[in-house]
């Protein structure tokens, strides 16, 4: 029974399929990516499979897909709807699908793209589940260095609470819920144990860096504009400094615990995630 994943070429397809490896055999994963030579360090069947035109022939005698949600902004609920349609063509019996949290109430600019994509799963007929992921602990890590260069750590989000996870915790429910019976028809909110806020997160690195780096919240505009001066194209300086006004509202907070209990441990916390980047820091 092959299991097919999309996006193995990304940072969570990675470590899917080094979770899903010490699950089942490496025989039946099948990385379904862009360009298979970037692949081929992973140890499984690659095949080539872009979203943007796949094929029914790439899914040949894969019964279960996991689709990771694309990184092309703006394209993907179409790249995602080819992938469904295609998906059905081919006969896939179940999809498992990286959605964003509470993706049919969040105010994030990207929950769009996820909702209409869940619909779409939802109206193929295929069994699917869906994972709604979460903040990734990791979107913060390369604001670090210039938090610690700059004497503060700056953002948008007020006092907002952020239930961030690992990338790693959510790669592993991704791999156990592939992996296993029951969850068809399932959607899972899921995020990290323990919430913090910017300032929150600002004290830890403090600690851990041991120099004092302060919470600086920032208008919407003036975040945007900061990312810009640091060289960050506009509209994802404005996109980001978006996404931290979603924080503040709460949109990143989730006290449901189902991440933890799907993978039966708990959530990687904050304080490790700011050991591994201020690691690279130094
Ligand atoms: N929850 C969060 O905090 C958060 C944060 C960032 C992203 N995300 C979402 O979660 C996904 C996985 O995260 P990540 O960190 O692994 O992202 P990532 O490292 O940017 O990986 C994205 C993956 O999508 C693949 N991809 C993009 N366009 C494609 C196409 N047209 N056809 C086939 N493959 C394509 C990329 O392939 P190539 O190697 O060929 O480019 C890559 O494997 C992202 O794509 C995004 O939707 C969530």
């Amino acid at each position: 029974m092959k299991i097919g994943i999309t996006g193995t070429t990304g940072q969570l397809g990675r470590l899917v399929v080094e979770s899903l490896k010490g699950k089942i055999s490496s025989g039946n994963i099948v990385a379904l990516v862009r360009t298979p030579q970037k692949a081929a360090d992973l140890g499984v069947e690659t095949r080539e499979f872009d979203y943007s035109k796949p094929t029914v022939e790439a899914l040949s005698g894969i019964e279960k897909l996991l689709l990771i949600s694309s990184n092309e902004i703006g394209q993907r609920a179409t790249q995602h709807s080819n992938v469904i349609e295609v998906a059905k063509k081919a006969g896939i019996k179940w999809i498992v699908y990286t959605s964003l949290l509470r993706a049919d109430t969040s105010t994030l600019s990207l929950a769009g793209e996820h909702l209409e994509t869940e619909k779409a799963l939802k109206a193929s007929g295929i069994p699917y589940t869906i994972l709604r992921n979460g903040w990734y602990s990791e979107n913060y890590s390369g604001s670090i260095g210039g938090a610690l260069a700059g004497g503060a750590f700056i953002g948008s989000a007020g006092n907002g609470k952020i239930s961030s996870a690992a990338r790693a915790d959510f790669a592993e429910a991704a791999a156990v819920v592939i992996s296993s019976d029951g969850h068809q028809g399932k959607t899972y909110e899921l995020a990290g144990d323990t919430a913090y806020t910017l300032t929150d997160l600002a004290e830890e690195i403090s600690k851990q860096a041991g120099k004092t780096i302060p919470y600086k919240n920032l208008p919407e505009n003036d975040y945007a504009s900061a990312l810009k001066s640091f060289g960050v194209p506009e509209g994802f300086a404005f996109a980001i400094a978006g996404w931290d006004v979603s924080a503040s509202k709460g949109d990143l907070f989730d006290e449901s615990h189902q991440l933890s209990k799907l993978i039966g441990r708990p959530t990687t916390p904050l304080a490790q995630t700011v050991k591994n980047a201020l690691a690279l820091v130094k």
